[in-house]
């Protein structure tokens, strides 16, 4: 992937993990994209502007009050010029600041004068990323569309472990690329995800379900939108925010979802199916709460429908792509579904893999088609990868 032509305006705040951003900075560079920094004052305790000027071959802006090199009103010039507007590591005081309307410095200016996407990276202790009123701005901010990335979790600069590490500069490139990416090649095609889990009532209190947060359906549907889909999400209950320009309908159980897939499956060009639907249901669904009786209790379920292999059988010229939700054998079973479903891609997913799989911001995925070809991807964010999964379709969909 190139970045020719992109500009990335990089705000770097005072945290440990600014050390990484010298590898985002400098990986940003190998792909050509034109890399502005500005540092603010505590981010240069850190690391030296130095040490970016060097990697950007840019003058780094560390003063708002600063002799400019070329005459003109830094902030704005910068935040015209910006395709995306990077903070990272974003400290509890930027996202502070951001969400309060605070503008006092070069960074804080510059962000609140862009009308650039802007994807925040926060790092810091967990227990101050952990803290509701840094929730609070987070929320906020993500409700007025500012972009963000979770953290890692794991060992802090403290020596404590925690969630509140900066993922990696990889990751974070690869989030970078993909909110960059150009094309608008979906433009005129409509495309119907499925996203989350299906839940199963066994009474008015109890369901059966899985771990599917919705993040990966999520992201194909912000993708698919972001290069000139029509997308309707159909999704089942999930934690998240919904994707902004999407037709939505949310269903609970997995009859509900075959409604609503079929309600709308004969408008649509392609079909990414990544909700993982329970396999069973119930076989009565009591009207009362069941009460606590013996030591044993068992339910009898009965099979739902398969809404992927009932999209197979009615297909004719629609694009098909399921999900494969593996622990064992994953490209063994995922091409067993290919055949049975009769898809034109199936995404395999190992969900014993660290990064991949149910709940986690990135996945580990491979592509297979029909003919029997995969294509192996390494970790990457979901929205990544759901570009990848896009360039998959608009590929088989250019060749027929
Ligand atoms: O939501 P996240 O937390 O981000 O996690 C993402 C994910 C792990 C849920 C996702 O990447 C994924 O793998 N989704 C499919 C999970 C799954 O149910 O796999 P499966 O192997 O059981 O089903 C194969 C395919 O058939 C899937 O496309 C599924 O949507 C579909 N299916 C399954 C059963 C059923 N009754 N009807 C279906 O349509």
């Amino acid at each position: 992937m190139s970045l020719k032509g992109k500009c990335c305006v990089v705000g770097v705040c005072g945290g440990i993990a600014a050390y990484k951003v010298v590898d985002v900075v400098s990986r940003l560079k190998k792909l050509d994209a034109e890399v502005d920094v500005i540092m603010t004052a505590s981010a240069q305790e850190f690391v030296t502007a130095l040490t970016f000027r060097s990697i950007t071959h840019r003058p780094v802006i560390t003063d708002m009050f600063g002799e400019p090199e070329e005459w003109d009103v830094r902030h704005i010039s910068l935040a015209q010029k910006a395709d995306l507007f990077l903070i990272a590591p974003a400290t509890a005081n930027i996202i502070g600041k951001l969400a309060s309307g605070i503008a006092d410095d070069m960074l804080s200016t510059t962000v609140m004068a862009t009308k650039a996407p802007v994807l925040i990276v926060p790092a810091m202790n967990y227990n101050m990323y952990a803290n509701p009123i840094v929730q609070q701005n987070i929320e906020k901010l993500k409700k007025l569309g500012y972009y963000f990335m979770e953290p890692d979790t794991g060992r802090m600069a403290e020596g404590t472990s925690g969630k509140g590490r900066l993922p990696e500069p990889p990751v974070i490139v690869e989030e970078v690329c993909a909110m960059l990416k150009p094309t608008r090649d979906l433009e005129g095609l409509s495309i119907l995800v499925t996203a989350g889990p299906t839940r199963e009532a066994l009474d008015p209190v109890r369901y059966l379900s899985n771990h599917s947060s919705g993040k990966m359906g999520y992201a194909v549907s912000q993708a698919a939108v972001e290069r000139g889909a029509d997308v309707i999400l159909v999704s089942g209950p999930v934690a998240i925010d919904k994707p902004m320009g999407v037709e939505y309908i949310q269903v609970t159980s997995a009859d509900e979802m075959y409604d609503a897939v079929m309600k709308n499956f004969k408008d649509c060009d392609a079909v990414v199916m990544s909700a993982a639907v329970a396999d069973y249901k119930a076989a009565e669904v009591s009207d009362l709460k069941i009460k606590k009786q013996g030591d044993d209790f068992s339910v009898q379920l009965v099979k739902n429908v398969d809404i992927l292999k009932e999209l197979g059988r009615i297909k004719e010229d629609k694009i098909l792509a399921g999900f494969a939700a593996e622990t064992d054998n994953l490209l063994e079973n995922a091409a067993k579904k290919i055949k049975e479903k009769n898809l034109d891609i199936i995404v395999a997913n190992d969900v014993t893999m660290e990064g991949a799989g149910f709940g986690t911001d990135t996945n580990i995925i491979k592509i297979l088609r029909k003919d029997g070809s995969v294509t192996d991807f390494p970790l990457m964010s979901k929205l990544s990868a759901a570009h990848c999964i896009l360039d998959e379709i608009v590929g088989i969909y250019k060749s027929k």
